[in-house]
């Protein structure tokens, strides 16, 4: 599992300026969990993956991973600490002079496994991520999804506890995406691995993610399960998991946001904003979402009579908001 307990890191700026880019984070992934990262540039979240492999020393606070803290440990225990965790990038980087096996290979060979040892591990781990029979491929002749595929299994070559993925399907169409996220729940549930995905695609998050945390300069803005925060009205990251698309109303009407989860009979919903008088539905989804059903309404309606709809909305027991 892995552990941050108020995780600080202060870059010093220019001119004598500091950055604070990560300002206290407590957050725990528990083991086989998959949590992801999100937040606006700026926010920390590359900070944070390197400070969890130890590229970067925190300025204060712990990293601990399976209970082992980072700091404190010497050359070869982190060496060996690092090895506990692999990395998927964006940007494969393999290296185009060598067959798919062999970039496998490559972290078993430096890992200083024997040729007998490489080659069956080499074949399990592309059976592992769908790709048997094409280890003698050179990237040049693989599609983008089959790289980062590659990708995964070279980062689980040697046998990682944890896997970090840096905006892991960023370069990839939505199809391949949907196959590459199958791909990491799949190794997750089946080698129990504890998966952090940093994202900016909430999709993302709802396709592969069994818990969520938001980052907004350096801190934790919002945490939780997948059903917590979609859950939570209003909340940011409830907003960005269900959104609706943004539709100015027109002049003399406002647009109401209703939203609301399963406690709430979907019929009672519906059947209260039918009763708003000279309503407007301009958009709305009611979906299930990690075995919990969200829904979220823009009503429009006259302003003068806006905040009387609201009122008797929220007497349903639904969030309701203005937005512009
Ligand atoms: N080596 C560094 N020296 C000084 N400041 C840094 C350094 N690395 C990052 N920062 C600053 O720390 C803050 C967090 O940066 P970080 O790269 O972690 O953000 P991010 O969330 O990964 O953003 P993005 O989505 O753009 O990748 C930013 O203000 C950034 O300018
Ligand atoms: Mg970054």
């Amino acid at each position: 599992m892995i552990s941050l307990t108020g995780l600080r890191k202060v870059y010093p700026g220019r001119g004598g300026q500091q950055v604070v880019a990560l300002d206290g984070i407590d957050l725990d992934v528990p083991r086989g969990g998959v949590h992801g990262i999100v937040g606006e540039s700026g926010a920390g979240k590359s900070t944070l993956i390197r400070c969890l492999t130890a590229l970067e020393q925190p300025t204060s606070g712990t990293v601990a991973i399976d209970g082992v803290a980072l700091s404190g440990l010497g050359e070869r225990e982190l060496r060996r600490q690092r090895r506990r965790i692999g990395m998927v990038f964006q940007h494969v980087n393999l290296l185009d002079g060598r067959t798919a096996a062999q970039n496998v290979a490559y972290p078993l060979r430096v890992a200083g496994a024997s040729r007998g040892e490489r080659a069956e591990r080499v074949r399990e781990l592309l059976d592992l991520v769908g790709l048997a029979g094409r280890g003698d491929a050179y990237p040049s002749q693989l599609s983008g999804g089959q790289k980062q595929r590659v990708g995964i299994a070279r980062a689980l070559a040697a046998e990682p506890a944890v896997l970090l993925c840096d905006e892991p399907t960023s370069a990839l169409d939505s199809d391949t995406t949907r196959q590459i996220l199958g791909l990491i729940r799949d190794v997750r549930d089946r080698l129990g691995l504890t998966v952090l995905i940093i994202t900016h695609e909430m999709g993302v998050v709802r396709e592969v993610c069994d818990s969520v945390t938001l980052l907004d300069r350096g801190r934790v803005a919002q945490s939780g399960s997948i059903a917590e925060v979609a859950g939570d009205h209003g909340s940011r990251l409830a907003r960005a998991l269900v959104s609706l698309p943004p539709e100015p109303a027109a002049a003399g009407r406002v647009t109401l946001e209703v939203s609301f989860a399963g406690e709430v009979p979907t019929g009672r919903v519906l059947a209260a904003v039918a009763a708003v008088e000279d309503v407007d539905v301009s958009s709305g989804t009611i979906e299930t979402l990690a075995g919990r059903r969200v829904g979220r309404l823009r009503v429009v309606v006259p302003s003068a009579t806006a905040a009387d709809a609201a009122a008797r909305l929220r007497a349903v027991g639904v969030h309701v908001e203005e937005v512009a």
